[in-house]
C-alpha cells in the first residue's frame, strides 16, 4: 500500500466535509484555506498509525480530518500573530480578507474539529478526547513561548526545543496516538508511536526553521525571512549567537532586537553569520538525531514491518522536504 492510497481516502473525506453556509466571510476562508491543500501529514499519519493494526480504515477518516482542521486553526491564527502574508503560495487569510476574519473563522475550526469526533466509538470518546484538549492546550503554550521569545535576549536552546515540542511536535505525536487507540492498538505501541510522532515533529519544525531562511519562496509557499525578520528564537539564531567570534556577535546585535527598517538588508546579514558558522549543516545534523530517535520508536512497536514501510517513508519525507 503506498501513500497515495491513504492520501487518496483523505482528499475524498475532505470533499464531504461541511462547514457553515452563512455568514460567508465566515465560511468562505475556511473553504480556502482548506482548499489551498498543504501536506495533509497530521491526518496522514493517523491513518498509518491506524494501518499498523486494521484494515477498516472508513470510521478513521473524520476523527483524523479533525486534527487537520485543528492545525489549519492554528495557521489562521498563528499569521495573524507572524504577520505572514503569505502561506501555500498565496494570500494569508487576515490579508485577503482581516484578522477579525481569521480569528472567528478559527475559532469555528476549532469547534467543528472536536465535532468531527463525535463518531468516535464511545468506549474511547473520553480518552481521545481527552488527549486532543491536552494537546491543543499544549499547543497555545508552545505558541505562546515563542511570542514570549521574540522579546527575550536569553532563550536556551533546551527552552527553544521545549517551545516546539509544545508548538508542533505534540500534534504530530498525538496524530499517531489517534491512529494506533482507533487502530485497536495497545497503550504501549500507542505510546511509542507519539513518540515517534513528537521526535519527527521536532525535526520537522527544525526542517520548518531552516526552509524559513534557506528555502525558495515559491516552493516553500511562506515568505522567506519572517523567522529573522521578526527575531524568532530558533535553533539556527541561537546557535548562531553560542558560537559566534566578537565581531559576529557584534553584526547580530546590531539587527537582534532591534527596530530595523531595512529588513531585507537584515535578512541577508544574519543569513551570512548562518553561512560562516556553517548553521545549515548543525540544524541538519539535529534534524538527522530526531528522525534516528523516531526510528527507534517504530521500531519498538508490535506491528509487522511492511505495514511500517509507509510510516518510515513519509517521515524520510517530511525530513528532506523543501515545501
Ligand atoms: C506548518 O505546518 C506549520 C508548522 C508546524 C511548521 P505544515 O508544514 O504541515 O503546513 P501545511 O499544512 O503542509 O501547509
Ligand atoms: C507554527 O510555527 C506552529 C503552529 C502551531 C502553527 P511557525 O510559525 O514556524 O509556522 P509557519 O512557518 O508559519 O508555518
Ligand atoms: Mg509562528
Ligand atoms: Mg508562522
Ligand atoms: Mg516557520
Amino acid at each position: 500500500m503506498d501513500l497515495s492510497f491513504f492520501a487518496d481516502k483523505l482528499s475524498a473525506g475532505l470533499t464531504q466535509l461541511h462547514y457553515g453556509d452563512q455568514p460567508t466571510a465566515l465560511y468562505e476562508p475556511i473553504r480556502y484555506i482548506m482548499g489551498l491543500g498543504g501536506k495533509r501529514i497530521r491526518p496522514l499519519l493517523t491513518l498509518l498509525g491506524a494501518h499498523l493494526f486494521t484494515d477498516d480504515l472508513d470510521p478513521i477518516i473524520k476523527p483524523a480530518l479533525a486534527t487537520e482542521v485543528f492545525h489549519n486553526f492554528t495557521l489562521l491564527h498563528d499569521d495573524i500573530m507572524d504577520q505572514a502574508p503569505l502561506r501555500r503560495g498565496q494570500p494569508t487569510v487576515h490579508e485577503k480578507w482581516n484578522a477579525n476574519v481569521a480569528i472567528l473563522s478559527g475559532d469555528v475550526m476549532l469547534v467543528r474539529a472536536y465535532e468531527l469526533f463525535l463518531d468516535v466509538r464511545p468506549e474511547l470518546l473520553p480518552q481521545v478526547l481527552r488527549r486532543f484538549s491536552q494537546t491543543a492546550a499544549e499547543v497555545c503554550e508552545g505558541q505562546q513561548w515563542d511570542m514570549n521569545f521574540e522579546t527575550e535576549s536569553e532563550v536556551s536552546i533546551e527552552q527553544y526545543l521545549d517551545m516546539i515540542r509544545l508548538k508542533t511536535a505534540v500534534l504530530l505525536g498525538f496524530a499517531l496516538e489517534l491512529g494506533a487507540l482507533l487502530g485497536g492498538s495497545t497503550q504501549e505501541d500507542a505510546d511509542h508511536l507519539r513518540q515517534f510522532g513528537t521526535d519527527i515533529g521536532l525535526a520537522f519544525q527544525l526542517r520548518d526553521d531552516l526552509l524559513d531562511v534557506y528555502g525558495d519562496a515559491a516552493t516553500f509557499g511562506k515568505r522567506v525571512g519572517g523567522d529573522i525578520v521578526s527575531d524568532k528564537k530558533t535553533f539556527l539564531l541561537l546557535t548562531a549567537q553560542a558560537q559566534a567570534n566578537p565581531a559576529q556577535r557584534a553584526e547580530l546585535a546590531r539587527y537582534i532586537g532591534q527596530p530595523v527598517t531595512d529588513t531585507a538588508a537584515k535578512v541577508e546579514a544574519v543569513r551570512a553569520i548562518y553561512d560562516e558558522l556553517a548553521i545549515r549543516s548543525q540544524t541538519e545534523a539535529l534534524i538527522n538525531t530526531y528522525f534516528q530517535d523516531a526510528l527507534h520508536h517504530l521500531e519498538r512497536v508490535a506491528a509487522p514491518t511492511d505495514r511500517k514501510e509507509p510510516l518510515r517513508l513519509l517521515a524520510l519525507q517530511l525530513m528532506e522536504r523543501e515545501s
